[in-house]
């Protein structure tokens, strides 16, 4: 069970990431193999987004970006995409009541504007009914592409430089950063991928520059507490060194 490997390995709640980062891949795959339509193992995956929802409350983990639908799935059967584009309304209608209990503060990422009407307005709803939460900031992209994010950000500071608010030889990394679409969470600490592929799968590209990264060939639909555990443990032990020696940060 994942509560033994808990207690015998310690998981340190210092040594635990600040936000995780999760590639959520396998629903298909597992559907497959059971004889099941692929939308069967969506619909099983959401189960695994509640584990691991729960578990980052509990240990008090601070953010958790989950990768749900990226600019590439529109290129899925017409069937696969209205299913996986619905599923926001059916997660939201079942978990928000449990996710406001736990203090969780709900943020989606991701070229918005372009989903449907009625995930927009689902969405819409629970970003603001859970504004003022203080726990878990959990963060669903959603629409999401990575190089699209980053030129989102180009184009926004472009129109700064042309309304003369900013000089582009002030253009740094800070300001880069200020203008990704959930700057507030900061970058993931550990990246963790499910089914086996390793790829980013154009995730997170600029916020994942010094992230930890752990694959696992476990399909999402079957990740749960003790897989997660597995993952924060690997992170435990890993040194983060941000391209410094073990000696500059003191150790
Ligand atoms: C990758 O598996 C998974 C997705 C493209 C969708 C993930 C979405 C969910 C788990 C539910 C979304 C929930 C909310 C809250 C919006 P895949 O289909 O690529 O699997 P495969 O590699 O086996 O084909």
């Amino acid at each position: 069970m994942g509560g033994s490997l808990e207690k015998k390995d310690k998981l340190h709640s210092e040594k635990l990431p600040r936000h995780v980062a999760i590639i959520m891949d396998g629903n298909g795959r597992w559907a497959q193999r059971k004889g099941l339509p692929r939308t069967m193992g969506h619909k099983k995956g959401m189960e695994s987004i509640r584990k691991v929802v729960t578990t980052s409350s509990i240990y008090g983990i601070k953010g958790l970006t989950l990768y749900a639908f990226s600019t590439e799935n529109w290129r899925r059967p017409r069937e696969e995409v209205d299913f996986l584009m619905a599923l926001p309304q059916v997660y939201l209608k079942r978990e928000l009541p449990e996710l406001m209990r736990n203090n969780v503060k709900l943020c989606f990422s991701g070229r918005l504007h372009k989903l449907p009407d009625k995930t927009q307005n689902a969405i819409g709803e629970a970003t603001r009914k859970t504004e003022n939460n203080k726990g878990l900031f959990l963060n669903i992209a959603i629409n999401y592409g990575g190089r699209a994010e980053i030129t989102d950000a180009v184009q926004k500071i472009a129109l700064l430089v042309q309304e003369k608010k900013l000089d582009p030889g002030n253009i740094n990394e800070d300001i880069v950063a200020a203008h990704m679409y959930t700057a507030e969470l900061g970058d993931p600490d550990l990246l963790i991928r499910t089914g086996g592929e390793a790829r980013l799968s154009n995730f997170l590209l600029w916020q994942l520059a010094y992230a930890e990264l752990y694959f696992t060939p476990v399909l999402w639909p079957d990740f749960g507490k003790e897989e997660y555990d597995r993952a924060l443990l690997a992170y435990s032990s890993r040194e983060r060194r941000f391209g410094q020696l073990s000696r500059e940060l003191g150790d």
